[in-house]
């Protein structure tokens, strides 16, 4: 059983006051708080072992190289990987995905099909829009509905053998929708195309097993899972990280270099040109140790009570429409005010030291399908309380009388 109360503790910034009120953090979706102990890790690195890696004979190099590359088992072991050399750093997600966008494009022809989701994350769009640009492949939606779901029997008619790439993300940002990835996946493999899926949302709140999901690419940001920002990962099936070209070149991803011809490095390098961020990917071992150690079973379910906790408090306020009803959905509550814009409730928030996001949460498309200019967004990490939830109820209801 998780204790929030003794967790606090571990989150220097929690203590924090912001407007003389003591702060609620409640933009966990945005970016997570980081932990002691990963500031720790830090401070560590910065205070004692600070060296280039893979290079140098040198004592600190050695050092700093083995903690690196402990970060990246310690992924491996995380999100069950077969391999070590299947998990490529990167700065985080958007880069993980840009780095498979841009390797299809040698892989693709004229009239192939790739689909993505209503509920995408710009992240998850654009980069798959450009890829069409440059060859000339077709982009299709699986339409959402109001709840926030996929519709699956779409899906299912979209699919044929003209569907190359499937791109879908585990938990919608915006609404906190969790997608049915494992029948995505499925299906997709039914008819011969890969799948990546965007589990920067997820991977706050549960622990994918890639093997299991027998997903073809997994992306995730440390920053959404108390480490820090710049890092984050993409998991690759061996067979596909093999076929995709490397994405930048420059130093680290060579095997060797003349002036006639260059071979590259073997998996994981030869996806991590230049020198990479050190500090941060052995700061997001130390996130997943801490996270690991809580428990993500303890987190979902104390998530969950916060989440039910929240929804009926809020539902309880005349005029506040929730935006992402799905049955199955994690603790983010996106909302408005009837006749009032998300920005003005954000503003009256912070003023009263309580953080939400608020704006389109770079998934327009979805704004676009409710009619609306955005949403105001609570999310919820497992070192918030329902106290903090009282505290934002009342932040919501003195935002509504001051704006109406
Ligand atoms: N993708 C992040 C969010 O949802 C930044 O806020």
């Amino acid at each position: 059983m998780l204790d929030a109360s003794k967790i606090r503790a571990d989150f220097p910034i929690l203590s924090r006051q912001v407007n003389n009120k003591p702060l609620v953090y409640f933009d966990n979706a945005a970016t997570s708080q980081t932990p002691q102990a990963v500031i720790d890790s830090i401070v560590d690195y910065y205070s004692n072992y600070n060296a280039n890696i893979h290079r140098g004979v040198h004592r600190l190099s050695q050092e700093a190289t083995d903690k690196y590359e402990m970060a990246r088992q310690k992924i491996q072991a995380h999100f069950n990987a077969k391999h070590t050399h299947e998990i490529i750093f990167t700065s985080g997600t958007t880069h993980s995905i840009n780095l498979v966008a841009n390797g299809f494009t040698s892989l693709l022809e004229k009239g192939d099909e790739i689909i993505v989701s209503a509920l995408e994350h710009h992240s998850n769009i654009v980069p798959w829009q450009m890829l069409c640009e440059r060859t000339g492949a077709i982009l299709k939606v699986i339409p959402m509905n109001i709840e926030g779901d996929l519709e699956m029997d779409a899906y299912d008619m979209l699919l044929s053998n003209k569907t190359k790439l499937v791109f879908v993300n585990h938990i919608s940002n915006a609404l906190g929708t969790i997608n049915p990835i494992e029948y995505i996946i499925e299906k997709a493999h039914e008819v011969g195309a890969a799948v990546l899926i965007d589990g920067a949302q997820a991977c706050p709140h549960v622990k994918p097993d890639v093997q299991a999901l027998d997903v073809d690419f997994y992306v995730a940001s440390a920053h959404k899972m108390c480490g820090p920002t710049g890092v984050g990962m993409l998991y690759g099936k061996e067979e596909w990280l093999k076929k995709l070209p490397p994405y930048q070149g420059g130093g680290e991803m060579i095997a060797e270099v003349t002036f006639e011809k260059t071979t590259y490095a073997d998996l994981p390098h030869k996806f991590e040109a230049g020198t990479p961020n050190i500090c941060g990917g052995i700061a997001f071992g130390a996130a997943l140790d801490y996270m690991n150690n809580i428990g993500f079973d303890n987190i979902a379910t104390y998530e969950n009570e916060l989440l039910t906790y929240a929804t009926e408090q809020l539902e309880n306020i005349e005029g506040l429409k929730i935006y992402g009803t799905a049955k199955h959905k994690t603790s983010v509550i996106s909302f408005n005010l009837e006749g009032i814009h998300p920005y003005d409730v954000g503003t009256i928030l912070d003023k009263l030291g309580i953080a939400v996001r608020t704006g389109h949460h770079c998934a327009q498309p979805i704004m676009d399908f409710y009619c609306i200019p955005g949403t105001v967004r609570a999310s919820f990490a497992f070192y918030n309380s329902k106290a903090e939830i009282d505290v934002l109820v009342a932040g919501i209801k003195k935002a509504k009388m001051m704006l109406s």
